[in-house]
């Protein structure tokens, strides 16, 4: 059998976590051959209950989990890591203004930026879950010199997820069906979830919708407010489906995305479409061989291109305002 990889995941404790390590304990997240280490970094405040899922996660007996570690240290907690996936942050409390939530998530991402860099592995992966996840992104990466800077995503695949249902749905047709889906920008609110490039059985699905109404008054508002929607139902915040769509991003990217597809990922931009150099911003990409690309040569509309713009727009907002914090 093949050596562990060591996977480190923050915020353990967290209800995202609870929903999360049994599924990368059970080979979901790398595969039914890949034996994983877990590191789990949590808060002092949270080890306790991290040991809890720990015992639990024993309980398991997986035949594919070699070992867990739970720390409250950055440094122990991605040393030698290969995948580390960010999901602890600061949530917005009430009355909080932005400068503060950037702040104190920069007190969060800053100091895990420095640990990565000084001891992950050289392969190291790393994705935030964590909101606002791709300015996260962007602050743990610019802390982590020595990574390439590609090897820091941020998660839009639960956005794609959701857009991908909501199709399936208005269109009466299994998700299997529907191939090109894309998030592009912030994963926020402006979010702009594309079903001009996408296809429902190999045609267009913009014009298998052909209801300009239901696409802008309907389906892209659903999708992006899906968060707020779920808080409404459950009475707290997506986290099943967001641990789904977290093992989804890691496990496309380790695997590979099927031929004739392809998926939604928050990545550095290479000035693709327009979107600033650096930003990391949502685009439609594949994977192949443990590496991913922007998919290149997308037709944008006038329509595509003032949502993507107005997301775009909002993340270089985001930058502006962590540079001036010197957090980036
Ligand atoms: P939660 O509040 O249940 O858990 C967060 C955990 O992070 C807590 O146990 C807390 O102790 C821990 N934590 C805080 N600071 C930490 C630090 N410095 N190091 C290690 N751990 C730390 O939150 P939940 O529901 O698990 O969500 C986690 C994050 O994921 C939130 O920021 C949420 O907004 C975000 N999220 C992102 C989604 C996306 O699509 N990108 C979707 C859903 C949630």
């Amino acid at each position: 059998t093949q050596a562990p990889v060591n996977v480190t995941v923050t915020g353990a404790a967290g209800q995202i976590g609870y929903a999360l390590l049994f599924r990368i304990a059970s080979g979901q997240l790398l595969g039914q051959d890949q034996p994983v280490r877990l590191r789990l970094l949590e808060i002092p405040q949270a080890v306790k209950a991290a040991e809890g899922t720990a015992l639990e996660l024993e309980d398991g007996a997986f035949p594919l989990l070699a070992g867990i570690d739970i720390v409250d240290d950055a440094k122990q907690a991605f040393d030698g890591t290969n995948v580390a996936l960010l999901v602890g942050a600061r949530p917005r409390t009430k009355g909080m203004e932005r400068g503060d939530l950037l702040e104190a998530n920069g007190g969060i991402f800053k100091p895990q930026g420095e640990a990565i860099n000084a001891g992950a592995a050289d392969d190291v992966k790393i994705l935030v879950v964590g909101n606002p996840a791709n300015t996260n992104a962007l602050i743990a990466q610019a802390h982590a010199p020595d990574v390439p800077a590609e090897r820091f995503t941020a998660m839009t695949r639960l956005d794609h997820n959701r857009a991908l249902a909501q199709l399936a749905k208005k269109l009466g047709t299994p998700v299997s069906d529907i191939k090109k889906m894309t998030i592009w920008g912030n994963h926020s609110a402006t979010q702009y979830p594309d079903i001009f490039n996408a296809e429902v059985k190999g045609g267009s699905a913009a014009e298998a919708v052909n209801d300009q109404n239901w696409l802008e008054n309907e389906f892209i508002p659903r999708v992006a407010k899906r968060g707020a929607e779920i808080i409404e139902a459950r009475g707290a915040s997506s986290a099943a489906s967001a641990a789904n769509a977290a093992i989804d991003h890691v496990h496309d990217w380790v695997n590979g995305t099927p031929e004739g597809d392809w998926v939604s990922m928050g990545v550095p931009s290479d000035g693709s479409y327009g979107v600033p150099e650096g930003l990391i911003s949502s685009f439609p990409v594949v994977c192949r061989g443990g590496a991913y690309e922007i998919v290149q040569g997308l037709e944008i509309n006038d329509f595509s291109r003032s949502r993507i713009d107005a997301s775009v727009g909002e993340l270089t907002e985001e930058r502006d305002a962590v540079r001036k914090l010197g957090l980036i």
